[in-house]
C-alpha cells in the first residue's frame, strides 16, 4: 500500500466538505476519488472539489486498488451495509456517527474488520479534539472531586422537512444524529458502560424522535442526563458536576481553535481554563493514518462504538416501552 493513503468518498454528502477542507493540511492523506449514484452528480462533485477520479455507483470504487480508505458518509441506515461491503473489498473504513444502528451490526463489522485485518473506525471527531482530551485528563486528575453528575445536550431546529434525518427507514431521530454526542462523551468520561437507562420521547409524524430526553445510571452511583432535538434552537454543552467543583464545556461536540472551560468552585469561585485546540476534522484523519499506517489502535475503537449504540437503542427501547431498561 502507498504510504500516502487514498481515500475515496462514499456518496456526494454534505459533511464530505468537513473531510474535503482538512485533508490538504495532512501529509499523510488525500482524497482521490468520489463515488455517488448518479454520473452527472459525481462528476460535478469531482469537479467542484478537484477530485481526480469519479465512480458512477459505490460497487465501482470500491473494486479499484487505487483506493486505500473509504469515508462513508451515507445516511444512517446504510452505514452498516455499505462498511461491510468496503471492508469486504479489502479496504479501511471511516465511517460517520452512527456506525450502525444495533449492537449486532456493530459485532459484524468487527468480526468483518478482523477477518480482512482492516481498520473501521467511527467518525466522532470531537474524541480527537484538546478540549475533549484534556477535559479527560482533567477529570482523571480530579479537578472536579468525584465525578457524580453529567449533563449534555445538543438540539437544532430542523426545518428542511425532507432532510434524510427525519425518514426512520434511513435511521432517523435526534437521538441517533445529535443525542450520540452527550451519550458519547458522557460514556467517555465515565469510563464504563451504563447498567440502565431511561428515556422519554416526543415523536415528529414520520415517527422519529424529534425530542429525546434520557437518563444513564453507571455502576459506581454516577448519573447522567443527555437531551437532544431537531424541535429545539441550538444548544450544545457538557456539565461535568463533581463533589467539589463544576466543569462547564461550553462547545463540547464542535470545538474550534480557541475555547474556555469553565470550572465553578466551592465558594463560586470562576476559573476559566482556555484551550488552544485545532480545525475539528483534521484529529480523525491523522488518527485514521496512525492506525493504518502505524498499527496504532484507533482513538474511536469498535468497543467504544458498540457502547454507544447499545445505550443508544436502549434509550429507544426505554422510550417505546415506558420502563427503564438494564443493560
Ligand atoms: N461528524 C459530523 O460532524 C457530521 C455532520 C453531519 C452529518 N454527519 C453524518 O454524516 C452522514 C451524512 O449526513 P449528511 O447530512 O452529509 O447527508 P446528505 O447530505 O443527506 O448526503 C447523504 C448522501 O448519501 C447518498 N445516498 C445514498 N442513498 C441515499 C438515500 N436513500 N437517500 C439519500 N441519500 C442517499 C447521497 O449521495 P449520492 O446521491 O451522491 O450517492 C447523499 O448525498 C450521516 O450519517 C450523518 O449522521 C456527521
Amino acid at each position: 500500500m502507498s504510504r500516502i493513503l487514498r481515500w475515496g468518498l462514499l456518496s456526494t454528502a454534505r459533511i464530505n466538505r468537513a473531510i474535503l477542507t482538512a485533508m490538504p493540511h495532512s501529509p499523510r492523506n488525500v482524497v482521490t476519488a468520489v463515488a455517488s449514484r448518479s454520473a452527472a452528480r459525481a462528476a460535478a462533485y469531482a469537479a467542484e472539489w478537484k477530485i481526480a477520479r469519479t465512480f458512477a455507483s459505490y460497487e465501482a470504487m470500491l473494486a479499484d486498488p487505487d483506493v486505500d480508505v473509504i469515508y462513508n458518509s451515507l445516511p444512517n441506515a446504510l452505514h452498516t451495509e455499505w462498511t461491510l461491503k468496503a471492508v469486504q473489498a479489502g479496504k479501511h473504513v471511516l465511517c460517520e456517527k452512527p456506525l450502525a444502528l444495533t449492537v449486532a451490526d456493530v459485532d459484524a463489522i468487527a468480526a468483518a474488520a478482523q477477518q480482512a485485518g482492516v481498520v473501521v473506525a467511527e467518525a466522532f471527531m470531537y474524541r480527537h479534539h484538546p478540549q475533549t482530551l484534556r477535559v479527560k485528563e482533567m477529570i482523571g486528575q480530579g479537578a472536579v472531586g468525584e465525578m457524580r453528575l453529567l449533563r449534555g445536550a445538543f438540539s437544532y431546529l430542523l426545518t428542511n422537512r425532507s432532510d434524510v434525518r427525519l425518514l426512520p427507514e434511513l435511521g432517523g431521530g435526534s437521538l441517533w444524529d445529535v443525542g450520540c454526542y452527550p451519550i458519547s462523551f458522557a460514556r467517555f468520561l465515565a469510563g464504563a458502560e451504563p447498567v440502565e437507562v431511561f428515556g422519554w420521547q416526543v415523536s415528529g409524524p414520520s415517527g422519529v424522535d424529534e425530542l429525546f430526553a434520557g437518563q444513564l445510571r453507571f455502576a459506581n452511583g454516577l448519573l447522567a442526563q443527555v437531551d437532544s432535538a431537531f424541535q429545539l434552537p441550538f444548544r450544545s454543552f457538557m456539565e461535568i458536576a463533581g463533589s467539589e467543583r463544576t466543569l462547564t464545556v461550553a462547545a463540547p461536540f464542535k470545538p474550534q481553535t480557541n475555547e474556555e472551560l469553565i470550572l465553578r468552585h466551592k465558594n463560586d469561585l470562576i476559573e476559566v481554563i482556555k484551550i488552544a485546540g485545532e480545525p475539528l476534522y483534521r484529529g480523525e484523519i491523522e488518527d485514521m493514518a496512525d492506525a493504518v499506517l502505524l498499527g496504532k489502535p484507533p482513538r474511536v475503537g469498535l468497543a467504544e462504538s458498540r457502547g454507544n449504540v447499545a445505550t443508544i437503542t436502549a434509550l429507544l427501547e426505554s422510550a417505546h416501552s415506558n420502563r427503564p431498561v438494564r443493560l
